[in-house]
């Protein structure tokens, strides 16, 4: 395995290089993942040959540009197994196909709905539902997390009424690495009539998705997280959803005709996309899928979770370590803090050692609060990484701690 991992450690340039004197040692894939050269030359080729406006253009590079672009729709299609290419609305990334759903699927809610989300969501799977419950009169209630960052189901069996429309969850938490049991939580959604948002932005890098088989009504996720460009992402949303729910955004390209008495939207997916896409950056993120379709990504994630069994036993080694978030069923996301130091402080030391990780409170500041901490430091892991890794950065941290404590 590790010969494999090293040579598809060479198919990112990024990795590749010294920080603070230092081999980078890259563990904030969870904040974003470094672009395999195929995605930095599949942006370039469309900069350097095709670049022109998509739809619209009566000449070559506007036909090629439209192609690469509707394909790269058909290749997240594909990576979904979603039924319909209608059904794939790019958006700038989560945090925007969050805000589109609450926006649009949200225009319907009313005081007495209520909209159910869990302790553990990043903010972008927060803020943009408290906005919905302020226009709309409509109640936000929070399922709540166990000791361990687990999400705890009785209390959803509970919470689940059939006043509540909309489930929100995070499927992999990016602050406690915690994977929630999706499958379950639609299901059981479904059977009292909620529909359900699947925040994907830290799953799709980790394993294949399947929407359909999920029965998934919503799923998000950013091209920047999967190996591809930042400013493009994914709402995934069932068809018969999407053609009932009202525009978000309004200008060009998502409509069908305008006169100043009014105006007929274009279809799917268009309605949702109004003004020029990002075309290079669905091609770019359409090339990163592509690179991982050639992969063998169950064995990637056996890798993954042989790096989160290295790191749980060498943190059980480190007294001073306090895991945030010791899930069962974990990502190779791991948080923690050193008991007496800041994490700021921690990732700094890192940083000089050619560490990078991330701290503070990874947008969740809830589920911090919760733990009682005001941040953690975070190492996120991707198949690139490797066990040596995980060994330097707990060397970093013996370092760490003779400053620190
Ligand atoms: C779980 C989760 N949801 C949503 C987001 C927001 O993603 P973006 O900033 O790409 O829109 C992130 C980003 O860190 C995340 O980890």
């Amino acid at each position: 395995m590790s010969d494999l991992i090293h040579t598809l450690r060479a198919d990112f340039p990024a990795l590749a290089q010294q920080v603070n004197g230092k081999p980078l040692v890259y563990l904030d894939n969870g904040a974003t993942t470094h672009k395999p050269q195929a995605v930095i030359d599949a942006i370039s080729q469309f900069y350097a040959q095709d670049n022109s406006n998509v739809h619209r253009g009566a000449h070559t590079l506007s036909d090629r540009a439209t192609q690469a672009f509707e394909q790269a729709r058909e290749t997240v299609r594909d990576f979904l197994n979603a039924g319909s290419t209608k059904e794939i609305i790019w958006t700038r990334g989560t945090t925007e196909a969050i805000n589109l759903v609450a926006h649009s699927f949200g225009a319907q809610l009313q005081a007495g709905d209520q909209i159910l989300i869990s302790a553990m969501e990043h903010h972008a799977n927060i803020v943009p539902w408290q906005m919905l419950c302020e226009r709309s009169g409509a109640e936000l209630k929070v399922i709540p997390v166990t000791e361990r960052g687990e999400l705890d189901m009785p209390a959803f069996d509970e919470l689940l009424t059939d006043k509540v429309k909309l489930v929100g969850v995070v499927h992999v938490s990016n602050a406690l690495g915690t994977i929630n049991p999706i499958e379950d939580i639609i299901a059981k959604a479904h059977a009292v009539g909620a529909k359900v948002l699947i925040d994907g932005a830290q799953s799709v890098a980790h394993w294949d998705i399947d929407v359909r088989a999920l029965d998934a009504d919503f799923f998000a996720f950013s091209g920047h997280k999967l190996f591809g460009p930042t400013g493009i992402g994914v709402l995934y949303g069932k068809q018969a959803l999407l053609e009932a729910m009202p525009p978000y955004q309004t200008g060009g390209e998502m409509i069908e005709h305008v006169s100043f008495s009014s105006t007929r939207f274009n279809g799917l997916p268009f309605k949702f996309e109004s003004g020029t896409p990002n075309i290079a950056g669905a091609i770019g993120l359409a090339a990163a899928i592509r690179y991982l379709n050639q992969l063998d990504r169950d064995a990637l994630l056996q890798h993954e979770y042989a790096l989160l069994a290295r790191l749980r036993e060498r943190a059980s080694d480190m007294p001073e370590l306090r895991l945030i978030g010791d899930a069962e069923h974990k990502a190779s996301i791991f948080g923690f803090v050193l008991n007496g130091a800041h994490p700021a402080d921690v990732g700094t030391l890192l940083d000089q050692q050619g560490i990078a990780v991330r701290t503070g409170h990874h947008c969740a500041m809830p589920i911090m609060e919760q733990f009682g901490v005001p941040g953690s430091v975070r190492a996120s892991f991707s198949f690139y990484n490797t066990l040596d890794e995980v060994d330097a950065l707990f060397t970093g941290l013996e370092k760490a701690k003779l400053f620190l404590l």
